[in-house]
């Protein structure tokens, strides 16, 4: 992918638009009427310049061609593709569940026991009890965590997570009872012990969150996905950052040879034959750069301790093709529809999805897909499942005043969410962050209204 900029000529500026960074695009030259001229080159928008002049677009560009000098200079559309990226969405998800049809109890699928306790019977599950297969209890934490400051059901919820024969773990909880942090700890102790960890979310925002949250853990870990829509605070994780820094050496060491072939060839016009020579080597160093940075990518995603992407970019070729992962983890899971989660899941060998089902669900904007019932998740349906063995729940939270969590607690979650006392009676102008402009002596609450452009706050 190159990133190339568009400027609009002399003083005007671009046409409204709605598009906006990571969106699919295609790219042509047209005339003066917009009528085109040249074949579409596929790509992502980067970024759309705060002048209203320019527009950067990420494009594909084959090998050895010259993409770039064929827009110099033209009049270019840019067409955003609206369908194609939904419909590989839609694609990826039903790849998933064909594929869970086929192989999810086949006795070679290292997710057989995840399949077999989310579909099975409760004489399933008895049957892989009995034999050993399965198994509920607490992993002895024999010291694995630090100094960390989680409370006892924390602390429970990670020796669970951590117990290899568990095939599903379910951490339910409302908003700030530490299921984030949790999956934080519970990855950086399952990698301790040696496991391969693949972590999926069904937001960007949520995976880029997962990534800020392991940046400082001292693992290895490499966020995968569209560069557009990855958070410029965590690039230097992604796949693309860090191929690239690996690359350098190789990139100027071939860009040094480059050069002095093609100060050759401007000597030997005269002699076809030797020149045909050179250039057949400038072909080859193309090809050894391809070729060296296929490799950088696989040894980069092989020797990566946690992978992460979003629940659909974990159908990314690069990440099937790796080794079974140990274990694989679902952030926002209560968001997420269920064929998106069987996209990770059956690429590890047990699960835990972490999320809260009173939060915003998944969006069915088909009535069909609704009553089939897509608008379950996988999340919530396993909370139901084997007398709620599955589950463990978390009830104390620790991000806002009891005010404000006493009103969601009962009216969403039947009087059982408590305040830690580190929040109990917390203000806005009691954070470290907060400029105290005007004094705000009572609880307020604020709603987040959106319009079609513009976030507003209403103040209560
Ligand atoms: N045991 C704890 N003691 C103190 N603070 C905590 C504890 N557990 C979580 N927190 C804090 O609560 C906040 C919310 O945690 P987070 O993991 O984002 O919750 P969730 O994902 O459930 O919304 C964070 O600021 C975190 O540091
Ligand atoms: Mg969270």
């Amino acid at each position: 992918m190159h990133s190339v900029l568009f400027k609009v000529e002399g003083n005007h500026r671009l046409p409204p638009t709605t598009l906006s960074p990571g969106d699919m695009v295609c790219v042509r030259t047209c005339d003066s009427k917009g009528a085109v001229t040249t074949a579409c080159m596929q790509g992502f928008v980067d970024n759309l310049g705060d002048d209203g002049c320019t527009i950067s677009v990420a494009l594909e560009s084959l090998h050895g061609d010259p993409t770039f000098s064929k827009l110099f200079g033209k009049s270019v559309r840019i067409d955003r593709f609206q369908g194609l990226a939904d419909a590989l969405t839609y694609e990826r998800n039903c790849e998933a569940l064909i594929l869970l049809q086929k192989n999810g109890l086949c006795k070679n699928n290292p997710s057989i026991s995840i399949v077999a306790t989310l579909f099975g019977h409760r004489e399933d599950v008895e049957w892989l009890e009995k034999n050993h297969v399965v198994d509920w209890e607490e992993e002895n934490l024999n010291g694995l965590l630090g100094n960390e400051t989680n409370d006892n059901s924390q602390q429970r919820t990670i020796a669970l997570g951590l117990n290899k024969k568990r095939p599903v773990l379910v951490i339910q909880g409302p908003p700030g009872t530490g299921k984030t942090g949790i999956l934080k700890h519970l990855i950086a102790c399952a990698v301790q012990q040696g496991e391969r960890v693949l972590v999926t979310a069904p937001t960007n925002a949520a995976v880029d969150n997962m990534v800020e949250k392991l940046s400082n853990v001292g693992l290895n870990i490499v966020r995968v996905g569209n560069p557009a829509r990855i958070s410029k605070t965590v690039s230097s994780k992604s796949l693309g950052d860090i191929v690239n820094a690996k690359l350098v050496p190789f990139r100027e060491e071939c860009e040094r040879k480059k050069s002095d072939l093609r100060k050759d060839l401007s000597h030997c016009l005269k002699d076809d034959s030797l020149a045909a020579g050179i250039r057949q080597l400038l072909k080859q160093l193309g090809k050894s750069l391809k070729k060296k940075e296929k490799q950088t990518i696989s040894e980069v995603l092989s020797n990566a301790q946690v992978v992460l992407a979003t629940n659909t970019g974990a159908a990314d070729p690069l990440i099937r093709r790796l080794d079974t992962f140990d274990l694989v983890v679902i952030d926002e899971a209560g968001q997420a529809i269920e064929p998106s989660c069987w996209i990770p899941i059956l690429q590890g060998k047990r699960c835990i999805l972490a999320g809260d089902q009173c939060q915003l669900a998944p969006v069915i904007l088909s009535r069909k897909a609704f009553e089939g019932g897509l608008g379950i998740s996988l999340l919530e349906r396993a909370t139901t499942l084997h007398e709620g063995v599955l589950t463990t729940r978390l009830t104390t939270q620790y991000r806002m005043n009891d005010a404000i969590s006493s009103w969601a607690s009962k009216e969403m979650y039947g009087g059982l969410l408590k305040s830690s006392e580190t929040v109990f009676s917390h203000l806005l102008v009691d954070s470290p962050f907060v400029k105290v402009l005007f004094l705000i002596n009572e609880i307020s609450i604020f709603i987040e209204v959106k319009d079609s452009i513009n976030v507003h706050y209403i103040l209560f």
